[in-house]
């Protein structure tokens, strides 16, 4: 008899998580439970032998990397700003937005000699962007609301993500520069990937399937 093994799935909770929830109905993997959960955390499907986590974003890495989840689901602004060791398997296409430098609508951000400060919820990313630029700046790390900090004189500017444009506009701010995209991406431990290669094989392959009927229906 074959031994099938369990995989454990960490969802990322908020704003991607109905199109997770979506993207595996679809590949004919029932999770739907985890739209009308309440407050449960833990998802068991027993007809694919899957479990699912709902966890927070920076949190998703840490449950993959030590292995207590074998698989990820979670934004690419999470994979960039931790510096953890996956396997980056999927881009699920959903869950598109942009990491931005953005400020005060009337500064000109870009004059003057001063050293720049500079807001932001991943510092490591916006680390890395001025250090390819050449330039010098003071990173203070904010935990949300990053728009309040240039308006109360906090800091110069902002890195963050832009998805709509909308609460930048609210705050009357704009993008000075996009740095990168973003979506959401399924990750794998690395030892899983072996270890349960063929169970994990089958769910990348399921979804991959979805990815490119959704693509095939946008071209
Ligand atoms: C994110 C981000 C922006 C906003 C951008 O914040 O930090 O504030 O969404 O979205 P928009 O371009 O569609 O307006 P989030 O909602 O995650 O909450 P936070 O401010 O508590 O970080």
């Amino acid at each position: 008899m074959v031994n099938v093994k369990r995989v454990k799935i960490a969802l990322t909770k908020g704003r991607i998580e109905k199109e997770a929830v979506d993207m595996f109905q679809r590949a004919g993997i029932d999770c739907s439970e985890i739209m009308n959960k309440g407050r449960k955390l833990i998802f068991h499907n027993l007809k694919d032998n899957i479990d699912f986590v709902l966890v927070k974003a920076p949190d998703v890495l840490t449950y993959v990397e030590h292995g207590v989840v074998d698989i990820g689901i979670v934004g690419k602004d999470t994979l960039l700003e931790q510096n953890k060791n996956f396997y980056e398997v999927l881009d699920l296409g959903f869950g598109q937005c942009k990491f931005s430098l953005a400020g005060p609508k009337n500064s000109d951000f870009y004059s003057g000699y001063n050293r720049k400060k500079i807001a932001t919820k991943y510092p490591n990313v916006a680390r890395d962007y001025f250090r390819k630029l050449g330039q010098d700046v003071e990173i203070i790390k904010i935990e949300g609301s990053v728009e309040l900090a240039p308006i109360l004189g906090l800091a110069d500017a902002i890195v963050d993500i832009v998805e709509t444009g909308n609460t930048l506009k609210e705050n009357g701010l704009v993008v000075y520069k996009d740095i990168c995209k973003i979506s959401a991406r399924m990750v794998v431990n690395m030892a899983s990937m072996k270890m349960k290669k063929n169970e994990i094989q089958k769910i990348i392959n399921r979804v991959q399937i979805q990815i490119d009927k959704k693509e095939r229906a946008l071209s």
